[in-house]
């Protein structure tokens, strides 16, 4: 698959919400993507197909599932944007394929979340979009990365040993849809020689599998 990866921004909300729905379906409330925007704590990334357009009906169908049923039949119902004059953005025709998204806290990067569409994962995507991640949290005075991942994901869990995380914790009961566990990993020093001539050796591998350009965030 050909594609690239970009800043996120404001037009990619709906296409995002609705993978982010398809991906973790029973995490309510769902993230709050428009929100996020605003957020200056927040770096979100998107990896589009290079191939491919996407038309308003598809966006409003993503849209439309990541809604709940009641809330989007209530939204339809009262027509919502134009009542309340909450203009929509207006949204990119790129075909979005995955995301991640990050919050710098003090000197960390917390991965809030990443996802693939489901036809198009393992083809890459999903590393790299953490690549982009840990391309980007030095560059935005992080040292290291964190994240939470359930127990069950293995294939998450694998994509992140890959590229260094171990597990430094376990927060029971976290997800509070069916009560299961997180483990918590985290990165070393980001900063460090050791990790980034490792980081540059796997960059090295996946471009020479994949022939996917990697991205040159400037901040
Ligand atoms: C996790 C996720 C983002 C991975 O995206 P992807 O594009 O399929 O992953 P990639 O093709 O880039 O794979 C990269 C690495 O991840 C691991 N991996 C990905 N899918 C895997 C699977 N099904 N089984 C085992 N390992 C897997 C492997 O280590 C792989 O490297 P390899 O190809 O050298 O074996 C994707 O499965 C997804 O969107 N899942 C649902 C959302 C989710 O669980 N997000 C993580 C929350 S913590």
């Amino acid at each position: 698959m050909r594609c690239y990866v970009r800043l996120m921004c404001k037009g990619d909300v709906d296409q995002v919400a609705g993978i982010d729905h398809e991906a973790f379906p029973t995490i309510w409330p769902p993230i709050n993507y428009k929100r996020e925007m605003q957020n200056r704590l927040a770096h979100y990334v998107v990896a589009c197909d290079e191939e491919r357009t996407i038309d308003e009906a598809e966006i409003e169908a993503s849209s439309e599932r990541s809604s709940t049923g009641l809330v989007s039949r209530v939204r339809r119902l009262l027509n919502h944007n134009r009542l309340f004059g909450n203009k929509p953005f207006s949204s990119t025709k790129e075909y979005i394929i995955g995301f991640t998204g990050f919050w710098i806290m003090a000197d960390e990067a917390h991965i809030i979340s990443i996802a693939v569409r489901e036809p198009c994962r393992r083809q890459g995507i999903g590393e790299l979009l953490l690549i982009s991640s840990i391309d980007m949290a030095p560059k935005l005075n992080a040292r290291s990365i964190t994240l939470e991942a359930r127990v069950s994901n293995i294939a998450a869990q694998r994509l992140y040993y890959k590229y260094g995380f171990a597990q430094t914790g376990l927060r029971k009961g976290y997800y509070i849809d069916n009560r299961e566990d997180a483990v918590l990993m985290t990165t070393e020093d980001v900063t460090s020689d050791l990790f980034q001539a490792r980081f540059k050796q796997l960059k090295q591998i996946y471009f020479e599998r994949w022939g996917i350009p990697l991205p040159q965030f400037v901040h």
